[in-house]
């Protein structure tokens, strides 16, 4: 069969692809990052793509100007020497390392309680290196850690690679039962050494002497190979939940002869070692109070509970907390809106922007906090939809519908069908976690303390999040933020084996929770369905 380069511009990246082969499989066999949140059902019209050069399809296509054509890349078939250019809809955020961990000492910022060195795997000598993982479904965070004094020496951030078999674990599990499970594998082991690599920067990555992974259970089982088919049944039936370690060498991953990889153990099909080694680490295994641990990803997972007994869910929140499903959404990043206010007066909008600057996009607190100003000020309804007062300058139509622009070029906007991705991501987690406070009756504990997790970095706005009706309506101080519970338990996992093993002990004491067979869940999403609520006396929790 007969094969074709196809080049992606402006990255410059090209891979030759078998005739009749789809362009978002060129796109993957090119490692040109490229968002397909269907997986490439052509339903969600994220994969669009310009071709610039080469035979225009005579069928499917999007817009036809001389000489080029704009296409979705996973309904579009290769027939000759392309070259296409992903439109802005395609296009991931680029994602920078940065050097926001490095020199960082994770026993001293981010344990629990008082641990002692004592790394899982084996160290030897001053140059001896271990690292963290932690693999999520969007994105993947690994730190490099000298592991005689515990200090991280490296970092790298990148997106899962999978993501174009789809945005969320059921397109990917979906994705291995159609016989893509060695793909799927390969492509996340691969990704893996390109970060180990550009973490260890200067540094030996043959000193590498173990790996801690931190991931949900789906993650987990892609990573090392299992069939994931049985966590998506029910009851959920993962391979496993916890599994023995393995070399790293047979991963293909860099490091010594003899390095393990150990994956933190998970609780059920739905509720992984990710989730359980931020619980640890907010203190859940040695807490007297009660607490509430929330997840906010791709997906939503929650912990209530204490030292005794936790309960855990997870509910589909689908992208838009990551700044993914949103028409301008982008990483908690430079550029991107992270604050909003308006002035009740004269109707006046100010949006505060990450490191200053004209406005590039709108990440997830940004998000969550332009939805509470717009809320409060009028400008959109309960339902999310804009109203009478959002002043005409500000008000944009096009083809995605209505929108309130936020930069003065009206390029960046928030769309109506946004704050309903919004509104049903904050109704899914703050049902679950109503599903798991009510579930242990009117005398049961109420929320002493709450930790939140995510990718905002530092700027999850709490007062927004609890005016949106995304978490409950406590005191603001009985809030916590941690940055990142998987990579910062993954990372105290690698440096002490004692947590390592509290996370292990404290999974035969969490009893997951599967919200559909709450017969009160779904009145409880709908009844969340709102700004901030139904019933805003539900929201009070404490
Ligand atoms: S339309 Fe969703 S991946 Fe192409």
């Amino acid at each position: 069969m007969p094969a074709h380069r196809v080049q992606f511009s402006p990255s410059g990246r090209s891979t030759l692809i078998t005739e009749g082969a789809s362009l978002l499989r060129a796109a993957e066999l090119a490692s040109e990052p490229m968002r397909a949140e269907c997986g490439g059902r052509g339903a969600c019209g994220r994969c669009l793509v310009r071709i610039l050069d080469g035979q225009v399809p005579e069928y499917r296509v999007l817009r036809r100007e001389a000489g080029s054509a704009e296409v979705l890349a996973c309904l579009t078939r290769v027939h000759g020497p392309l070259t296409v250019q992903p439109l802005v809809e395609a296009q991931l955020p680029k994602l920078v390392s940065g050097d926001r961990y490095i020199g960082v000492q994770p026993l001293a910022a981010w344990a629990p309680w008082p641990l002692a060195l004592a790394p899982l795997v084996e160290c030897h000598g001053a140059e001896d290196l271990g690292v963290a993982l932690d693999i999520g479904t969007t994105t993947l965070r690994l730190l490099l850690i000298r592991l005689s004094d515990g200090t991280i020496v490296g970092e790298a951030w990148a997106y899962n690679p999978q993501i174009s078999k789809g945005a969320d674990v059921i397109s990917r599990i979906v994705a291995a039962e159609k016989g893509c499970l060695g793909e799927l594998a390969a492509a996340i082991r691969e990704a893996v050494v390109a970060m180990a690599l550009e973490a260890a920067g200067g540094l030996d990555p043959g000193c590498i002497r173990g790996y801690v992974v931190a991931g949900n259970v789906t993650m987990i089982h892609l990573l090392l190979g299992e069939d994931p088919s049985g966590i998506r049944r029910v009851p959920s039936e993962p391979r496993a939940l916890a599994f023995s370690p393995v070399d790293a060498q047979g991963l293909g991953w860099p490091g010594r002869a003899d390095a393990p990889v150990y994956t933190v153990p998970g609780a059920g099909g739905w509720v992984g070692g990710d989730i359980l080694a931020g619980a640890v680490r907010a203190g859940f295994s040695r807490a007297a109070e009660t607490a509430l641990y929330v997840d906010l990803g791709t997906n939503g997972e929650i912990v209530f509970g204490n030292a005794d007994f936790a309960l855990a869910c997870a509910c589909s929140a689908g992208p838009a907390f990551e700044g993914g499903g949103i028409r301008c959404g982008m990483r908690a990043d430079r550029g991107a809106v992270d604050g909003a206010a308006i002035d009740a007066e004269n109707g006046a909008m100010e949006l505060s922007v990450i490191g200053g600057g004209s406005v590039r996009g709108l990440c997830g607190s940004g998000l969550i906090a332009l939805a509470d100003a717009l809320f409060r000020a009028g400008w959109i309804d309960r339902c999310g939809r804009l109203t009478a007062r959002v002043p005409v300058e500000r008000r944009v139509e096009g083809k995605w519908g209505v929108a309130i622009a936020l930069s003065t070029d009206q390029r960046v906007a928030l769309w109506e069908r946004d704050t309903a991705s919004l509104i049903r991501a904050k109704a899914a987690v703050f049902a679950g976690i109503r599903s798991l406070v009510e579930s242990l009756g009117a005398g049961g504990p109420g929320i002493e303390r709450a930790y939140v997790s995510g990718n905002f970095g530092r700027y999850l706005n709490l007062p927004a999040a609890v005016g949106i009706g995304l978490l409950p309506d406590i005191p603001l101080g009985r809030y916590g933020y941690i940055d990142n519970g998987s990579l910062e338990g993954a990372a105290l996992s690698l440096l002490s084996s004692q947590f390592f093993a509290e996370i292990a002990a404290y999974v035969t004491r969490v009893t997951y929770v599967d919200l559909s067979d709450l017969p009160g869940y779904m009145d409880e999403f709908v009844g969340a369905s709102f700004l901030p609520h139904t019933s805003p006396d539900l929201l009070r929790m404490g």
